[in-house]
């Protein structure tokens, strides 16, 4: 039987490191749908396009290739997995993401993805529009401050400079734009069971999914 998963919910609410864990045990294709739009605003940025300019940014989309290895989003040949997690892309990429003509088209692309795989995709619309159908859908929450946490951590894993306060910032903007913009924005699908990711650990949160879909098979 063919399984599609959905996992929705605000930055750093742990939603990658989950689709990963139970993508492996079901063996579904994991598809990180936020790299996606962060691809779109590295590349738009690089050439200097601001959201305003719809037109050109649509072309620059035409001529990007993207697929996944290893959950990494290679685009045309290059891996850019570290390029797009940078905090100077998390600070733009929902501007980019709130154009509806952007929005078709990679949401086009990720159905086409789930058409030919077994899929377990993460993002802000998954389970309200990109695969509205899916018998498995998770609204993954926590607190902002949680949230800065988690990013704060792993940036710091990564040596690079950041404040905590930056990032809780950050993090709030970026919520309030993703939740209140025109097209598809962020919002719990009303068939989708939420967590609370606050108070548990990423077992804790991997169980609980687990169990629903073992229930739902
Ligand atoms: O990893 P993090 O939670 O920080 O965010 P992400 O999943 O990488 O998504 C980055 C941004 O892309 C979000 O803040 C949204 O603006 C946009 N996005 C979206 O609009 N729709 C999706 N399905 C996925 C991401």
């Amino acid at each position: 039987m063919k399984i599609s998963v959905a996992i929705d919910g605000p930055a750093g609410a742990g939603k990658s490191t989950i689709a990963k864990l139970v993508g492996e045990k079901y063996n579904l294709m994991y598809i990180n749908t936020g790299a996606m739009y962060r691809a779109v605003a590295l590349k738009a940025s690089e050439n200097n396009l601001l959201p305003e300019h719809v037109d050109e940014i649509c072309n620059l989309i035409s001529s990007m290739e993207m697929h996944f290895e290893n959950d990494d989003l290679i685009l045309n040949g290059e891996n850019i997995q570290e390029k797009i997690t940078m905090p100077s892309i998390s600070s733009i990429v929902s501007g980019y993401a709130s154009l509806p003509e952007v929005r078709t088209i990679l949401v086009k692309l990720q159905r086409d993805m789930s058409n030919k795989f077994d899929v377990i995709m993460d993002g802000r619309d998954i389970g309200t529009v990109v695969l509205k159908d899916s018998e498995f859908k998770f609204f993954l929450t926590a607190s902002p401050e949680e949230r800065a946490k988690r990013r704060f951590r792993e940036l710091q894993e990564r040596n690079l400079e950041c404040s905590y306060d930056q990032i809780l910032k950050d993090i709030i903007e970026r919520d309030y734009k993703d939740t209140h913009r025109a097209t598809d924005p962020l919002r719990k699908a009303d068939d989708a069971i939420e967590i609370d990711t606050t108070n548990l650990d990423i077992n804790g949160v991997v169980n609980v999914i687990n169990e629903y879909i073992e229930k739902g098979k």
